[in-house]
């Protein structure tokens, strides 16, 4: 058996030629059958083998030029399949501490009386930016912000009812956000900063974004990924905590870092103040 890295390396470099037989109907079936495969391989190798077989059919398809490699590509092509990732208890804990949070730094800057806040309720007068929001907001009225359309079209919520209006926007945080400078009241970021190269640039546009005394929470998982979405990771966990911090010490902000156990997971939880 090869090794992880051997097959990561050979996905990256195979240049097998082009297969002139398919008609992209065809690639595209093929590609979402392995794909639906791939989801329920549970052995990084084998699913890598699997990956390599894809990108070959994705060199024949415009729609999947530069899967995996391409984000947009690709997680436009994870959106079937994002719901089921993240357990529903990781979730209801995630939205509790974000909670907190947001209150705690709501009571702390307008100096409130605590027992005036719905302890269980994110404050509606507050305008919270969700990044990566993928398909499932963390945040009912959060504005959902994600690079790729196919996570944003299929985004649900139980209990939203008709009368919810989800805000989307679809943009790259590797670049400038299409959001004007000093309105927002909180950003929260999960799961989402192991994937951007720029952390720099997206930090940076957090900043221009936030109000003063506003605050970014970001969330991660401290264990490494450990299937093939590995392929997109730009920073290894181990050193993704220090990386952020030391950026967002850099552009001022006050980072409180707490780390978080729930069920078999370590999650890392970063909150910042714009001060
Ligand atoms: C691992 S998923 C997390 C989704 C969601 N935050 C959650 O907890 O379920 C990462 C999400 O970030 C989005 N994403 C990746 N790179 C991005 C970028 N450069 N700009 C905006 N969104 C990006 C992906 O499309 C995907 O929806």
């Amino acid at each position: 058996m090869q090794n992880t890295k051997a097959i990561k390396d050979s996905i990256k470099h195979s240049e097998l030629s082009h297969n002139p037989i398919f008609t992209e109907d065809h690639a595209l079936d093929e590609f979402d059958e392995k794909l639906n495969l791939l989801n329920k391989e549970t052995d990084i190798n084998k699913q890598l083998l699997i990956v390599r077989q894809m990108q070959e059919i994705a060199k024949n398809v415009s729609a999947l030029r530069g899967w995996p490699y391409n984000a947009k590509v690709f997680w436009g092509k994870e959106a079937v399949f994002w719901k089921q990732r993240i357990g529903q208890k990781y979730r209801v804990f995630i939205k509790n501490e974000l909670t907190t949070a947001v209150n705690k730094n709501k009571l702390d800057k307008n100096k409130l009386d605590k027992n005036k806040l719905d302890k269980n309720k994110l404050d509606s007068g507050s305008t919270i930016l969700e990044l990566g929001t993928g398909n499932i907001p963390c945040i009912k009225n959060a504005v959902c912000l994600d690079l790729s359309h196919e996570m944003l079209a299929t985004i649900g919520l139980p209990n939203m009812g008709n009368k919810t209006t989800i805000k989307r926007v679809q943009a790259n945080v590797e670049y400038s956000l299409p959001i004007r400078d000093n309105c927002i009241d909180t950003i929260v970021a999960l799961f989402l900063c192991n994937y951007i190269e720029r952390l720099d640039i997206m930090l940076g546009e957090c900043k221009r974004v936030l109000k003063e005394n506003g605050q970014i929470i970001i969330v991660q998982s401290a264990a490494a990924v450990d299937n093939y979405h590995s392929l997109l990771e730009r920073h290894p966990a181990k050193e993704l905590t220090l990386i952020l911090k030391t950026i967002l010490q850099e552009l001022g902000f006050k980072a409180q870092i707490d780390v978080k156990d729930v069920d078999k997971k370590t999650l890392v939880f970063i909150a910042a103040t714009n001060s």
